[in-house]
Formats: structure tokens, C-alpha cells, sequence
């Protein structure tokens, strides 16, 4: 996996996210283009079920008290898995998705987790480029499926 030695902006911390960032973290999900927002799994509630079921594991770029970027990052025991990887768009290019993934890498790794498996729309060119010079493996033999259980939870994307 490729990443850079060091960090541009000195002043970056990475690290765990916790429920108190959550204010923080919506704010930098609301700023990033195309990005999709669930209108329950994204909630204060839910997000905190979530941190509470994978403590530590979920990332935060922090540049003096603002949150600059985030992963959420979950497991089930046996695959990881990454939702909402974004940097805030002043402060892409410095290496800060790059240092998240291997923080979140880390993370799981430490819990003898093997694999992680992530989605990324087929047109978001700059995500498919992150994942490709990250040395993700692209699969090309399977198909996605999902089912809806609670018709509630609309998805939104930002403009
Ligand atoms: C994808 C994203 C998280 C990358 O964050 P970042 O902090 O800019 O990433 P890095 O600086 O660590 O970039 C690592 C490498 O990824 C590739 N990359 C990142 N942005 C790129 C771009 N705009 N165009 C082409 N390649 C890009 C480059 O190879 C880059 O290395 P380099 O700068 O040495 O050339 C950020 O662009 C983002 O938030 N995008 C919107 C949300 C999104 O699409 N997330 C991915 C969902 S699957």
C-alpha cells in the first residue's frame, strides 16, 4: 500500500473518532459534493450505535479543533469495511486521506481482521483513482446486493 512518509500541514492530528465529533463530522459530510447522507444511519443516534459497536476504529483528521476529514470504519468479525471517506475540499492532495486509510488499516489489523471491502460509485473518478494508488483490488466478478429494511432511511446527496 502507497502512502506518503509524512503529513504537509504539521498541524493535522489523526485520530479515533469519537461520539463528541460528531457535530464536527456531519458538518464536514454536509461540505463534501455528491456525497450520500442517510436520513437515519447518518443521524447523532445511529453514528453513536455504530462508534459504540466499533470502538477506535473510526478516523478523524483534525486541524486545530476542525474537522478536516473522516472514516467511519466497522467490522463484523470478519470483514472491514469503510463508509463516508472524505477530506474537506481545501485540504485534499496533502496526504490526509492516505494517512486515515492506513490509521483505519491499522486499526483493523489490530483486531485480526484480514480483508476490507468498501464501495465506490463507478463515476466518482477521484475516489476510484485514491483506491487504485492505494493498491486496493478492484473487483470486477461480482454484483452488489442489498436489501432495504426500513424504508425510512432515505438517502440524500448533496449538491
Ligand atoms: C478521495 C479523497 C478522500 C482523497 O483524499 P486526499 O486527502 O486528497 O487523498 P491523498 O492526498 O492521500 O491522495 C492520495 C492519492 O490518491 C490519488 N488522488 C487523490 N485525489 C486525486 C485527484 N483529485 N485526482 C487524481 N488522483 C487523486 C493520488 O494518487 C494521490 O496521490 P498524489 O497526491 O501523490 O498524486 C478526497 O478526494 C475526497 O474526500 N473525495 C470526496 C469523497 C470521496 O469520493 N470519497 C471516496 C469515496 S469511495
Amino acid at each position: 500500500m502507497a502512502f506518503r512518509s509524512s503529513l504537509e500541514d504539521e498541524k493535522i492530528v489523526i485520530r479515533a473518532m469519537t461520539e463528541a465529533d460528531y457535530d464536527g463530522v456531519r458538518r464536514l459530510w454536509m461540505s463534501i459534493r455528491h456525497l450520500g447522507i442517510r436520513s437515519i444511519d447518518d443521524g447523532r443516534e445511529s453514528i453513536g450505535r455504530f462508534l459504540r459497536r466499533n470502538p477506535g476504529i473510526s478516523v478523524v483528521a483534525v486541524r486545530e479543533n476542525e474537522i478536516v476529514g473522516s472514516i467511519l470504519c466497522g467490522h463484523d468479525g470478519r470483514t472491514g469495511c469503510f463508509y463516508h471517506v472524505c477530506v474537506k475540499e481545501d485540504f485534499r492532495r496533502q496526504g490526509i486521506g492516505s494517512r486515515m486509510v492506513r490509521w483505519a488499516v491499522e486499526a483493523l489489523n489490530a483486531e485480526k481482521i484480514s480483508k476490507i471491502s468498501l464501495f465506490a460509485f463507478v463515476d466518482n473518478v477521484i475516489g476510484n483513482d485514491f483506491w487504485r494508488q492505494l493498491g486496493f483490488r478492484r473487483r470486477e466478478d461480482m454484483f452488489n446486493y442489498e436489501w432495504q429494511l426500513n424504508k425510512e432511511d432515505i438517502t440524500s446527496f448533496n449538491q
